[in-house]
């Protein structure tokens, strides 16, 4: 008799790893393959129904994944599920950069559900992310209970909220303009090192490639109505702080910010555009996704009144390695400076 004959049913359907690929009685749990791109892609439009530019964006930002990132169930017919992680460097509380295993594309075809399809994929994604050296992991999610199987615990992430204040803050001498980053790659490159500036200390942050704003953030910050605005002195050889923002039906979301020491008073003059946007908008409330630090408060405090903050619960993190506590993962995300940018979402 064979040593397969001979196994018991519930012995044989345990899922039996070899060369990183799981396989159970009719499903197989591996890395995509080279030719499989558009089944998945087709899946995720299926599934989520966005526009395939969201995850496309993603996919150009790091050009050199692996096929291992994007895990797949096969039932021998066709993909019926998917779970693909990013390599995100991030900036750690310790001031080193680690690599970040970012969680995306986590999709079932409905009528291949609850047949634990999505978890197997969840367990195969950690194994590879920590053999790809992620230290950590984080994903966005509205279905919380489904990683908190597999490890992710939710973190309570903050914003603020509060009323268009009747006066707009002041310009002053800075001098104001809002740009266009899809075809003006020069304000792009501008804006990314002032990005790099303001967050070169800042945990949560993410380290950001030419071809990572080009690819990934310039997209979002034209998206759903998106304005991106600089602030220079003179000749404006130099950009001095940016902001970017977004409305959405009653709301402007501020969703970004930044600037180099000398231009703090630059936040206050962006903020008058931010203004002046909500009111050409109609639009009474804002809500910023900005770190908690003086500068911004105080700007903040100029262009909106009765600031309220609020809470997301959809982020969640996991430690993937001994060296790095669960602890250490949740910490700044409870801290006043660091911050997570909602361009880098994934
Ligand atoms: C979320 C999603 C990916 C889950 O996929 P899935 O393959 O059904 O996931 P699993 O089978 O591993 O787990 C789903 C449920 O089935 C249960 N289950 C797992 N194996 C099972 C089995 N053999 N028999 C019965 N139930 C089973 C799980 O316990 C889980 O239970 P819950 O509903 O109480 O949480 C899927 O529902 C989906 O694509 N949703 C829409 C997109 C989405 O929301 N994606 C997540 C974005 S972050």
């Amino acid at each position: 008799m064979s040593h397969i004959q001979a196994m018991t049913l519930p012995e044989y359907s345990k899922f039996d790893r070899w060369a990183g690929n799981v396989r159970d009685m009719a499903t197989i749990y591996r890395p995509v393959n080279a030719d499989e791109e558009a089944e998945v892609m087709r899946l995720w439009t299926t599934v989520f129904g966005d526009d395939k530019a969201l995850f496309q964006s993603n996919q150009d930002s790091e050009p050199n994944r692996q096929l291992h990132q994007t895990l797949v169930a096969h039932d021998g017919e066709r993909i019926v599920s998917t779970v693909q992680y990013f390599n995100r460097h991030t900036r750690m509380l310790d001031g080193t950069v680690q690599k970040m295993g970012a969680i995306a594309n986590v999709a079932t075809f409905q009528e291949a559900r609850k047949q634990g399809h999505s978890g197997k994929l969840l367990e195969l994604a950690i194994d590879w992310m920590r053999k790809d050296g992620c230290t950590w992991s984080q994903l966005f999610t509205g279905v919380n209970a489904h990683y908190e199987r597999y490890g992710w615990k939710t973190i309570q992430t903050r914003y603020r909220e509060g009323t268009l204040a009747s006066e707009a803050p002041v310009v002053g001498s800075w001098r104001v303009v809002p740009v266009n980053p899809r075809s003006d790659s020069k304000s792009l490159a501008q804006i990314a090192q002032v990005y790099d500036v303001y967050n070169a200390n800042r945990p949560l942050t993410h380290v950001r490639t030419m071809l990572h704003w080009e690819k990934a953030v310039m997209p979002r910050m034209m998206w759903t109505n998106g304005v991106t605005y600089t602030a220079c002195e003179g000749d404006c050889s130099k950009v001095s702080a940016y902001v970017v923002c977004k409305t959405n039906d009653d709301k402007l979301f501020i969703q970004e910010i930044g600037y180099i020491p000398g231009g703090e008073d630059a936040v206050n003059a962006l903020m008058a555009l931010v203004h002046e946007l909500a009111v050409h908008r109609n639009v009474q409330i804002v809500r910023a996704h900005l770190p908690f630090e003086p500068v911004v408060n105080d700007a903040l405090g100029r262009l909106v009144s009765g600031i309220e903050t609020g809470y997301y619960r959809y982020m969640m993190a996991r430690s993937l390695v001994d060296s790095l506590s669960q602890e250490d993962v949740e910490k700044p995300f409870a801290m006043d400076g660091p911050h997570f940018w909602p361009l880098d979402d994934f």
